[in-house]
């Protein structure tokens, strides 16, 4: 079980928190700190993951979530499969990264950014063993490894903010769902990233937060990083987005995403679906936030991304308040999958990718591979 550090119950400004920390320790090998998302807005906590099995679990039971931030997450599990691993064989170690991996995938299925950070892991490892480096060579290559795609993923959502802020208007109304903030990444956002960068640029920006149901993390998280950086915002029930647009008060719309397939469509949390088509309806231009790590270039559409069902406890109990019938049948589909047609266009890292998708999208990949 992970170990809950630092608690407190007030909480304390995101701008000076991290959503996870790596501290050494003297024996060479360190620990996670997550910021407990369970239990924001009214707590802040952080739980400490000691070795790859506690990571796993931080990510299964959402301490931790968000796509970019479970890829982080991920990485550090891998770093501490190894760095915790007591065999002294290159090939042992190789086989237990593998069972690491392979245990970490399985917690979460949607967001590719966790598969993506597991494979550059494994395949750094059998590189760095086919190039004879030892045991502890390898896992300190993997720790630095993880702190570099910690790093990465900052930079890149700082770049997606700069690309993003050009496309709001001062006096926008603009609406976010879900959580793509700093909570949800190693830090400053990816949607929220791109509202923040608005509002520092000093545009007068008012954000419509969906509360996003079931999980509620619009409401609990979203509207707390927000409040937290002073950006004037107004929750509303997702069944308020409809009514708003048509009567002309959301002038832009911005989501984060779990796994963009190489034609565009792009998975979500669940309910962006449905704004995108409303937004289409209104004529309002519905874009998505999200780094490189985040499209899948091995699906061609999202028919082929897995939607991760969750327990209907979450639908029918609200902070442990049952609301239906005992034993009424309920669903979870945790995400849905916008199709590229809705989306205006895909702000990355690299510059925001336009239809037709499967050209920009692969566009933006072959800048990256020209300047690594
Ligand atoms: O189930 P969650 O909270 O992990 O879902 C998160 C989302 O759907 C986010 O919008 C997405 O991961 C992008 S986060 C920058």
């Amino acid at each position: 079980m992970s170990e809950i550090v630092n608690p407190t119950h007030a909480p304390q400004r995101v701008n000076s928190v991290n959503t996870l920390e790596w501290h050494p320790n003297n024996q060479g090998s360190g620990e996670l700190l997550l910021i407990d998302q369970i239990l924001l807005p009214h707590h802040f906590e952080m739980v400490r993951c000691r070795n790859y099995q506690e990571v796993g679990e931080a990510i299964r039971t959402m301490k931790v979530r968000g796509a970019p931030a479970i890829g982080v997450t991920a990485a550090y599990g891998m770093a501490l499969a190894a760095l915790e691993s007591v065999s002294s064989e290159v090939v042992q170690l190789l086989a237990e990264l593998r069972e690491a991996g392979s245990f970490l995938n399985a917690t979460r299925p949607t967001a590719v950014n966790l598969a993506w950070a597991v494979s550059r892991s494994l395949e750094a490892a059998q590189e760095w063993a086919k190039e004879g480096h030892s045991v502890p060579g390898i896992s300190g290559k993997l720790l630095e490894l993880a702190k570099k795609i910690h790093e990465d993923d900052v930079a890149a959502n700082r770049a997606m903010g700069a690309f993003g802020a050009a496309l709001i208007n001062d006096g926008d109304n603009i609406l976010t769902h879900c959580n793509a903030g700093a909570l949800a990444t190693a830090g400053y956002g990816t949607a929220v990233g791109v509202i923040r960068a608005a509002h520092e640029a000093g545009k007068r920006i008012h954000v419509w937060v969906d509360e996003t149901r079931p999980y509620l993390q619009g409401a609990r998280l979203t509207a707390w990083e927000l409040q937290q950086q002073g950006i004037p915002l107004t929750l509303i029930t997702d069944n308020m987005a409809g009514h708003l647009m048509y009567r002309g008060k959301v002038q832009f719309i911005v989501t984060g995403a779990d796994r963009i397939a190489s034609n565009g469509d792009t998975a979500n949390k669940i309910g962006t679906y449905s704004l995108s088509v409303l937004a289409k309806e209104n004529n309002i231009p519905f874009y998505i936030a999200a780094p490189l790590s985040t499209i899948d270039l091995n699906i061609p559409d999202g028919e082929a991304i897995p939607i991760e069902e969750r327990s209907t406890d979450e639908v029918t109990i609200i902070a442990g308040k049952r609301i239906a019938p005992e034993g009424v049948k309920a669903a979870h589909p945790a995400f849905d999958v916008t199709p590229a047609r809705y989306i205006h266009g895909i702000i990355t890292e690299r510059g925001i990718a336009r239809p037709p998708y499967q050209e920009s999208i692969r566009a933006l990949f072959s800048i990256n591979s020209k300047e690594d």
